[in-house]
């Protein structure tokens, strides 16, 4: 039997464990931390507290679900970067307490990793090389993925990610936090007509994004025509729709772009699509339409893939394993760690 891995996560606002043998996930038990919503983003200094608080149960979680102990585990891999730094100590160090008090080998794992792997952990084997954009919170990118650890950057954002402007004007909006979700179900549920927004777009990088234009439109429509306080605008209900599917057209027309032009100027045998925003039910609907036009295979992880979790860091972790490459337990987590 293939030695079974236990994976940490605790980047950012999620505390999760998940357990995998031999590509299956076991068990998962992934957390968001809730307690960040009435500051309307997360607070680096309570999110580490509460991985410190959540971690244990997660742990405890997965091997109680999976009916495994401790002493049952071949190695424990964690998110190492990027992240808070706060947060990721607490999930980096509890893993190596682990490997330290069980001899067992620990692997370092880099988050964005996780979310491009997340799409062979739901597809299988992947067809490479692949186009992938991942799209989350923090990040906004393009790149070539040719084998595990051989990735090409392409293109990413100038300024905001994707995730982030739709969680900074929806917080303007009153959609609560992370309003990613919320704005993408108003929006695919409006039959209206939508509010129109300009595309920002890059005169000399055909596969960079930019979306501090659009966060700077919709905040100057919304306060041209609603009144502010509390730190939201008060929009009539009849209206949310409207703008909430203009923002996710703008959004969708700029990140398919953005994909369309490095299709067309490179050689690629698929598409991944991954991160928190990749759930956008709007955006996916247009992205199958255009891997369809293209004739290349598609793989958008599910949403509960596609969010922050334990299992795609299991996975990641799973795959180093398999090939001898573990951490030394002296290794410092990294807030901006890269891919390449
Ligand atoms: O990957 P993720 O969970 O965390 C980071 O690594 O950043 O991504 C979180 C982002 C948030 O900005 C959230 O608003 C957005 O993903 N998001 C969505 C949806 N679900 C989460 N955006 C659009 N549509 C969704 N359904
Ligand atoms: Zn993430």
């Amino acid at each position: 039997m293939a030695d079974i891995i236990l994976g940490i996560e605790s980047s950012c606002d999620e505390t999760g464990a998940a357990l995998i043998q031999s590509g299956k996930i076991l068990s998962d038990s992934t957390t968001t931390q809730v307690l960040h919503q009435k500051y309307g983003g997360v607070v680096p200094e309570l999110a580490s507290r509460a991985h410190e608080k959540l971690i244990v149960s997660a742990v405890s979680n997965v091997l109680r679900d999976a009916n495994l102990k401790i002493s049952d585990l071949g190695a424990v891999g964690a998110t190492f970067g990027p992240g808070l730094a706060g947060s990721l100590i607490v999930g980096t160090s509890f893993a190596k307490g682990i490997a330290q008090g069980m001899n067992i080998p620990y692997v370092a794992v880099n988050h964005m990793e996780g979310h491009l792997w997340a799409s062979e952990l739901a597809f299988g084997k992947l067809l490479l090389p692949a186009l992938a954009l991942v799209i989350s919170g923090g990040h906004t990118m393009l790149l070539e993925v040719s084998s595990l650890g051989q990735y090409k950057i392409i293109g990413s954002t100038r300024d905001d990610a994707a995730g982030e402007l739709l969680d900074k004007v929806g917080r303007v909006m009153g959609m609560g936090f992370p309003a990613g979700a919320g704005i993408d179900r108003t929006a695919l549920s409006f039959e209206g007509n939508s509010v129109s927004f300009p595309r920002g777009k890059l005169r000399d990088d055909p596969y960079g994004f930019s979306f501090s234009g659009l966060k700077t439109a919709v905040i100057y429509y919304l306060k041209e025509k609603y009144s502010y306080s509390n730190g939201r605008y008060s929009i009539p209900q009849e209206e949310i729709g409207g703008v909430c599917k203009g923002i996710m057209e703008a959004v969708t027309d700029m990140l398919l772009n953005g994909l369309q032009n490095a299709v067309e100027a490179g050689n690629y045998q698929s598409i991944i699509v991954s991160g928190g925003v990749a759930s956008s039910g709007f955006l996916r609907r247009y992205i199958e339409e255009y891997s369809n036009l293209v004739d290349l295979p598609l793989y958008v992880p599910p949403p509960r893939l596609c969010t922050d979790n334990a299992s795609m860091i299991a996975y990641v972790a799973e795959k180093y394993y398999n090939l001898g490459i573990f951490s030394d337990l002296s290794l410092p987590v990294d807030p901006s760690l890269r891919l390449n």
